[in-house]
């Protein structure tokens, strides 16, 4: 059965789609089956994966609002073994249909989910920045969550809100959901204050913290103004590597 696995921090710009992105084609590149769900109206992960998104017929809005069949949300990549549900802006307003249901609304990104475990080895979600209905949606439906930290002024600011969201998460509406990892991202070991950041991040968090850093690399934000992930973009870049790295530790993790 696959895992699941959201990818959020409500903080902006931290490399939340830039990781799950990367981290979904690695994984495929290491054979393994992966799924990306774009759970941000954005949809960066649908055009950073090469979905023309003014194509798109069939979002993940539509199987959220319509309740349309999930499988008529996927769309196949560039990369063997990769498919990906695509975001639209209209997903800012399933966030306020869904507030209107009674029942279960912090469950229907699970119900929506659970027949497409089968399918895939891992479903990467790509979270908003926000903690808003479709993030609680997207951690409901989740085993586990990755949190990027970026290696900035101000890393750790809004961790606490995140860490408390996800134990009321954990005690209301899905107990085993757990923390995969900490990612620490766009990280450059020249600068002290990276280095720091990094000192305090596994300071508060120690084994949750990814053995694996990203580093900060011009590939990785060149990459998805092609529609590519780093690894065909540019295999032999650090942001390729590293991303290998993350998804091979995640795999050896899981076995
Ligand atoms: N390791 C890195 N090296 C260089 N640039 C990076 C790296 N990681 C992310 N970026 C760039 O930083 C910006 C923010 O990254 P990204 O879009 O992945 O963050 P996000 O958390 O998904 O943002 P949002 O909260 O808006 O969804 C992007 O322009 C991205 O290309
Ligand atoms: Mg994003």
């Amino acid at each position: 059965m696959g895992k699941i696995i959201a990818v959020a921090n409500q903080k902006g710009g931290v490399g939340k789609t830039t990781t799950t992105i990367n981290l979904a084609a690695s994984l495929a590149t290491l054979e393994k089956t992966v799924l990306v769900v774009d759970a941000d109206p954005q949809a960066n992960a649908s055009s950073g994966l090469g979905v023309d998104i003014k194509e798109v017929d069939c979002s993940l809005y539509e199987c959220i609002i319509d309740h349309t069949d999930v499988k008529e949300a996927i769309y196949t990549t560039d990369i063997d073994g990769l498919d990906i549900i695509p975001s639209h802006i209209d997903l800012v307003g399933a966030e306020v249909e869904m507030l209107k249901i009674k029942n279960n609304r912090e469950k229907m990104m699970k119900e929506l989910l659970a027949p497409m475990r089968d399918e895939y080895d891992y479903i990467l979600i790509d979270c908003a920045p926000s903690l808003g209905l479709i993030t609680v949606n997207c951690l409901t439906a989740a085993d586990s969550v990755i949190i990027p930290v970026q290696c900035e002024y101000f890393a750790l600011e809004g961790i606490s809100k995140l860490l408390n969201t996800i134990k009321i998460i954990k005690s209301k509406l899905n107990p085993r959901l757990e923390i995969e990892g900490f990612l620490l991202t766009m990280y450059d070991s020249r600068l002290r204050l990276a280095n720091q950041i990094y000192d305090e991040v596994k300071r508060h968090f120690q084994e949750l913290v990814f053995k694996t850093v990203i580093q900060r690399n011009v590939k990785l934000s060149e990459s998805p103004s092609h529609g590519l992930p780093v690894i065909l973009y540019d295999a032999e870049s650090a942001g390729a590597k590293n991303h290998l790295n993350l998804a091979k530790e995640i795999i050896d993790k899981n076995m």
